[in-house]
């Protein structure tokens, strides 16, 4: 750049001291024409870079994430999960989850709903109840991943929520636990030992649900229970539900036995049989006193 200035007015003044204008001014009409040429040329090429920039840029905030491999490998896990979904689950839920007569629709209840009813055990349903207990599962945590993500492939829904011990220690206990007390403890009791609801249903006891299956039940509602929506509890008051119903399961009873855990009515119970029969017993020994 600096050189070719430096050439032209070095040949520009050469030119002068040869005294030969018109040569110089056809010379200057050529370069000037070629010059405005490379300036055209290099405003396209500015174009073509900042063209090239810009689909960069939109490539890498539009194009889905991941990587070939991620893609590849997510494939395989549904094309694994409709194989084990097909021996196990299509004759209650119907060859493509559209339901029957034995079972609902399972398009659209999402990864969170299977994880859940098949991480505790309540699917494959084992045979007809009121309600599905929990137990051991039948599946592996990678099979149940593959079933999870076929599910998902057909309608979406609510996501695994993978909960770290991080997640769970950065949650506000207090407020997990007044919103336990205001959402759940009125069916599953405040220390989450659950109880019996109408009709042979039960709200059953919390004290081996893994945090992820705490978000679980709220986003998905099985059976009876309610579902609770990120509307009324965001995702992180329900981290903070999870961590509180952990942190039930970790607290030993304060003050002696739990009495079952069953809250204030047994409690009640017994404060009143031994506190009033102590009293009792020492108004009788009064009495008996007195007499003498
Ligand atoms: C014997 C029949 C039967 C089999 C087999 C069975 N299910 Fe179910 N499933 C049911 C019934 C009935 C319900 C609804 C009542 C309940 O939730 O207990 C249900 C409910 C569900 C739900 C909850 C749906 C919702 O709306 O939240 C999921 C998820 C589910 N099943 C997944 C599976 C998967 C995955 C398998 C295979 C591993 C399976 N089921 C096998 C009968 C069955
Ligand atoms: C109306 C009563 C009711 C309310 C309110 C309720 N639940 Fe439930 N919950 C149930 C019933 C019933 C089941 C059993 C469902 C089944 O077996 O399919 C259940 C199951 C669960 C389970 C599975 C337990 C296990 O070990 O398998 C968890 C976890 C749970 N509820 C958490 C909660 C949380 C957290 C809340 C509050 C945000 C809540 N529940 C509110 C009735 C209720």
């Amino acid at each position: 750049m600096t050189t070719s200035k430096a050439s032209e007015s070095a040949a520009s003044s050469s030119a002068g001291a040869t005294g030969r204008p018109r040569l110089v001014s056809a010379r200057f009409g050529r370069r000037s024409r070629s010059a405005s040429a490379r300036r055209r040329r290099r405003s396209s090429s500015i174009v073509l870079l900042f063209g090239l920039l810009a689909t960069g840029v939109l490539w890498t905030v539009l194009a889905p994430g991941g990587n070939a491999a991620d893609t590849a490998s997510a494939n395989e896990a549904v094309r694994q999960g409709k194989l084990l979904y097909s021996q196990g689950c299509a004759t209650c839920h119907g060859l493509n989850a559209q339901g029957s007569t034995e079972g609902p629709s399972l398009i659209g209840v999402g990864a969170a709903a299977v994880d859940f009813q098949v991480s505790t055990g309540r699917m494959p349903l084992a045979a007809p109840a009121a309600q599905a207990d929990r137990k051991d599962p039948l599946y592996s945590q990678t099979q149940i991943d593959q079933l999870a993500a076929y599910i998902q492939s057909l309608g979406g829904g609510p996501e695994k929520p993978n909960l770290t011990d991080e997640d769970l220690n950065d949650a506000d206990l207090a407020e997990g636990g007044e919103l336990f007390l205001t959402n759940c403890a009125q069916c599953h009791q405040a220390a989450g030992a659950g109880a019996p609801l109408t009709y042979g249903k039960f709200a059953p006891s919390l004290s081996q649900a893994t945090p992820d299956q705490v978000v679980e039940a709220m986003r998905t509602g099985p059976e009876s229970m309610p579902v609770f929506g990120s509307g009324q509890i965001t995702d992180e008051e329900a981290v903070a539900v999870a961590a509180y119903v952990r942190h039930l399961q970790d607290s030993p009873a304060p003050g002696g036995s739990s009495l079952g855990k069953y809250g204030p009515v047994p409690e009640g119970l017994v404060a009143i049989v031994i506190g009033l029969g102590a009293l009792l017993g020492v108004c009788l020994w009064i009495g008996a006193r007195q007499k003498l």
